[in-house]
C-alpha cells in the first residue's frame, strides 16, 4: 500500500467560533497497516496543528478513539485504512453527543449513566468486610461464563451513539449503561436484586429500547448490548410478578476462607 495517497474529509467545527460544522480535506501519504487513526495523526502532525481528537492506547483498549468513519461508529485506532475500499475516507464525531471540537464529544452523560446503574459489586453485609476481606467471593466457570462477554465493555460510547433511543430520549440510560445493569444483576457475587431492577423498570428505563440492536453491531469487542437488555426486560417481568417471586430464590456466591488473610492484614 506504501506509495499511494488517501484523501482524508475530516468534519470540522468549533461551537465557540462557528454556527456550524464543515469538512476539511486533507491529502495522506499512505504506508503500509495504516490505521485511521494513524492518518488522522499524520494530518494533525503535518498538515494542521488544530485537529482536535481523543485517543490514548492505540489499541482498541481504552475506548478514546470512537468516531463515525464513513458513517458507522468505529474506533480509529483498530481500523485499517486498506479495510474501507476506495482511498477516500470520510470521518466524523460520533452522533448522540454535544460536539466539543472537530472529533471531540462531550461523554459527562455517558458516563454519568454508567455511574447511575452502581457499576459495582453490591453486598448487604457489614461494609467492613469488603474493606477487609476475611474470604473470597468465588463464582464456577459456567457462572462466569453467563457475563463475560459483557465484562469487555471499554466504554467507548459507539453503542450509545448508534442508537436510535439515545438520540431522542435524553433520559434512556443508554445500551452501555443497561447492558452492565444486566452484568452486574446476573454476578452470582451481587446482591442488588430488586434495587437494580427497579433503576431501570421505569418510563425512560429499559422498555425504551425497541430491540434495533445498532448497539450490537457496532460494537468493537463483541459485547451484544440489545441482548443484555432483552434478557434485564425478562428479570424485570420476572420481578413483576408475584409467585414467580416466591418461587425464586437467589443463591449468592459461597463465601470461602481466604488463603491470604493473614498476609492481607500485614502492614
Ligand atoms: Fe484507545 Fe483507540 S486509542 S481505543
Amino acid at each position: 500500500m506504501d506509495g499511494g495517497e488517501l484523501a482524508l474529509r475530516i468534519q470540522r467545527f468549533d461551537p465557540s467560533l462557528e454556527k456550524g460544522p464543515h469538512m476539511e480535506l486533507y491529502t495522506i501519504p499512505l504506508k503500509e497497516g495504516m490505521t485511521v487513526l494513524d492518518a488522522l495523526l499524520y494530518a494533525k502532525d503535518s498538515l494542521d496543528h488544530g485537529i482536535a481528537l481523543r485517543f490514548s492506547c492505540r489499541m482498541a483498549s481504552c475506548g478514546s478513539c470512537g468516531m463515525k468513519i464513513n458513517g458507522r461508529p468505529r474506533l480509529a485506532c483498530e481500523t485499517q485504512v486498506a479495510d474501507l475500499g476506495p482511498r477516500a475516507i470520510t470521518v466524523q464525531p460520533m452522533d448522540n453527543f454535544p460536539i466539543v471540537r472537530d472529533l471531540v464529544v462531550d461523554l459527562e452523560s455517558f458516563f454519568e449513566k454508567h455511574a447511575g446503574i452502581s457499576p459495582g459489586i453490591l453486598r448487604k453485609e457489614d461494609p467492613r468486610e469488603q474493606e477487609s476481606p476475611s474470604g473470597e467471593y468465588l463464582m464456577t466457570p459456567q457462572e462466569l461464563d453467563s457475563i463475560v462477554q459483557f465484562t469487555y465493555c471499554i466504554k467507548c460510547g459507539l453503542c450509545s451513539s448508534s442508537c436510535p433511543t439515545s438520540s431522542t430520549d435524553a433520559s434512556f440510560p443508554g445500551p452501555q449503561a443497561l447492558a452492565q445493569e444486566y452484568r452486574f444483576l446476573k454476578d452470582v457475587r451481587d446482591e442488588g436484586g430488586k434495587e437494580r431492577l427497579d433503576l431501570v423498570d421505569t418510563d425512560h428505563g429499559v422498555w425504551r429500547c425497541h430491540f434495533a440492536g445498532t448497539c450490537s453491531a457496532v460494537c468493537p469487542k463483541g459485547v451484544d448490548p440489545a441482548l443484555g437488555i432483552q434478557l434485564l426486560k425478562r428479570h424485570v417481568m420476572a420481578a413483576r410478578s408475584p409467585m414467580r417471586r416466591k418461587s425464586k430464590g437467589r443463591s449468592g456466591a459461597k463465601v470461602f476462607p481466604n488463603p491470604n488473610k493473614d498476609l492481607l492484614k500485614q502492614p
